[in-house]
């Protein structure tokens, strides 16, 4: 979603703006702004649609002189991504950075248009600019005004607020949409997260939802929902933000993809005791005797994850899954049983359809469980259990490393699960958790295929659609597989379940199309090698993703193989992800689409 950044101190505020800005890009990439108070109060704006290269080319020719100011960078709701559109809005004397959606803004609008407003924008933000300058007019103080607008608004917002002719202030508010404000000897600074912070500032202050606050130089005072003077406890600026560099790597996608055999480790060292091959004591605080239906719920690649463990769940536990993708979870008219467990899944802990089935979760009563990688995230924060995923940041927006670490938290789960409920024989949960042990070495090992991969990106790249296919915990990962073809090459890719081909899918066969099988040697592998004679028979050009021994049985029934190393069963979801993280990263390298931003997208999708 957007990022938002605020900044007041003593150096020049433009620049500072700017450099944190780029380190919130892959929230949104579509337009960016920058309004800086000088000295004597002037306040100057710069905007420009399209990424923040250009309005870096426009700082060049047109600097904004101030030690206070506020960004935008943005990922469109309401109106195109146009110079006009761009934030920072403007009402004089207040100009406004936003993120979320504020959901009557035709209503707001209208109101503010029939009092003889004049708004110059298409964007639901410009109203909240308005609002405010109204209630300054009106002679309210700044907290009394704040109050007044933040009260018209429905919807999510995180807003910051600068103010022509005060030099010395900031203003910030957040409900539904994260905001944090960083804390450094000689200035202070609002964003949406502690990584666009981190490298200016050394603690960090996490705003809680409904918070307002009123930044001076010398000063921060914060107020909750009911405008009482709040204390929000300043923590030290989190190590693994400062991680957040691309290195030696061309995109943050190829070092994040090399980076899952250490992030796996690292993860499952969380759970895992490696010496003694058990689970730790207490890292998995579930019993799960105690429950007797799981609900997950979770979007986008978090929701695949979800589905993988659903398999694992069943199978080491007998644990009646239920699962839902987020933005349908919360709508359902659920019964929320007392003795079930709610699981969200999430890289960010942000998402805002995740967040409210949480919070749905919650009101019903259930007992609440994340599994997340942001460990200050207001889905952290929210739920009563947390497990950890430790991939670090995550800059690239297609998810990679995230995904692998939550389906090693996953596993890990389900042996507790399958321990607890007296699935798993004290042998078998040792089986399975050696098999995690091994994981990082086995995912180590598919990372090295990636040269094979980018002869196989050559066939999938020129085709204008794609199928993937799997059984079981393939079927998952083969739509994993599809989401990140589409979203970074943008090819049409859809993935069955591959005995469903033959129920209409199997109509789009032909010599054109590249048919990617997730098949491992297991308990389904032959009934997945029916599918692929069915295809082959057809002339679909057949991308088989195998092992050893799976690749022997296949033969040349397949155009391409890519081999995988044999793995129990239970990890090869893990390790078969590898290959088709690559596969969509070469073809969108071949196709010359931008990886770590693609168009329309953005991480951390915090409106509805
Ligand atoms: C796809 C992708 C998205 C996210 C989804 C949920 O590559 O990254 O589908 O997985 O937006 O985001 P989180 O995990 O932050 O809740």
């Amino acid at each position: 979603m957007c990022g938002i950044v605020g900044v007041i101190g003593a150096r020049q505020a433009a620049p500072l703006i700017l450099d944190a800005l780029k380190r919130l890009e892959y929230r949104g990439y579509d337009s960016a702004g920058i309004a800086a108070v000088a000295g004597d109060g002037t306040m100057d704006r710069v905007r420009a649609a399209g990424k923040l290269r250009n309005l870096e080319q426009r700082l060049d020719s047109h600097p904004l002189d101030g030690g206070t100011g506020i960004g935008h960078t943005r990922w469109a709701t309401h109106g195109a991504p146009t110079d006009a559109n761009a934030h920072p809005h403007v009402a004089s004397p207040v100009a406004v950075v936003h993120n979320g959606i504020i959901e009557n803004y035709r209503a707001l609008r209208q109101k503010l248009q029939a009092e003889g407003a004049v708004l110059t924008s298409e964007t639901d933000t410009e109203t909240i600019a308005h609002i405010l300058a109204h209630e300054l007019a009106q002679g309210a103080d700044l907290k009394s005004a704040i109050e007044a607008t933040l009260s018209q608004l429905e919807g999510a917002y995180a807003l910051a607020f600068s103010f022509a002719g005060q030099p010395q202030l900031l203003a910030a508010a957040r409900f539904g949409s994260p905001l944090a404000i960083g804390l450094a000897s000689d200035m202070k600074m609002i964003g949406s997260d502690a990584i666009a912070l981190a490298p200016f500032c050394d603690e960090i202050v996490y705003l809680e939802d409904g918070d307002f606050a009123i930044l001076t130089q010398s000063r921060l005072d914060i107020y909750d929902r009911d405008g009482h003077p709040v204390e929000r406890e300043a923590v030290p600026v989190p190590m693994q933000v400062s991680l957040a560099e691309k290195g030696n790597y061309r995109h943050f996608m190829a070092k994040e993809i090399h980076e899952q055999p250490e992030v796996i480790a690292r993860t499952l060292s969380h759970y895992i005791d490696v010496g003694s091959g058990t689970l730790r004591d207490g890292a998995v605080p579930i019993d799960f005797s105690q429950i007797r239906r799981l609900s997950i719920a979770a979007c986008g690649t978090a929701y695949y994850a979800g589905l993988v463990s659903r398999y694992w769940f069943e199978r080491l536990a007998r644990l009646p899954v239920d699962l839902d993708v987020a933005s349908e979870y919360r709508y359902r008219a659920q019964a929320f049983p007392a003795d079930e467990l709610a699981l969200f899944i999430s890289q960010s802990g942000e998402t805002a359809d995740t967040l409210a089935g949480l919070r749905a979760a919650k009101a019903g009563g259930q007992q609440l469980a994340t599994v997340v990688n942001v460990p200050t995230s207001t889905m952290a924060r929210e739920a009563d259990i947390v497990l950890p995923t430790l991939a670090g940041p995550e800059i690239g927006v297609a998810s990679t490393k995230a995904f692998t670490c939550q389906l090693a938290t996953l596993a890990c789960l389900a042996v507790k699960a399958g321990i607890d409920r007296g699935t798993l024989s004290p042998l078998d949960a040792e089986g399975f958790l050696s098999a995690l042990v091994e994981l990082p070495r086995l995912v180590a090992e598919a990372v090295t295929l990636e040269h094979s991969i980018e002869r196989v990106a050559k066939l999938v790249a020129p085709a204008s659609s794609a199928l993937f296919l799997g059984r079981g915990t393939s079927f998952a990962v083969a739509m994993e597989g599809a989401l990140k073809l589409k979203e970074l090459s943008y090819i049409h890719a859809e993935a069955y379940a591959a005995g469903e081909l033959k129920h209409g899918p199997i109509a789009l066969v032909d010599e054109e199309l590249p048919v990617i099988v997730i098949a491992p040697f297991d308990d389904l592998f032959a009934k997945t090698v029916s599918n692929m004679q069915e295809v082959h028979a057809r002339g679909g050009r057949i991308i088989a993703v195998t092992d050893a021994r799976g690749a022997h049985a296949i033969g040349d029934t397949a155009e391409e193989l890519i081999v995988l190393p044999d793995v129990p069963a239970f990890v090869a979801p893990v390790v078969a992800t590898i290959p088709l993280q690559l596969l969509a990263y070469h073809a969108a390298i071949i196709n010359g689409t931008d990886v770590d931003q693609p168009r329309n997208l953005a991480k951390s999708v915090t409106v509805e």
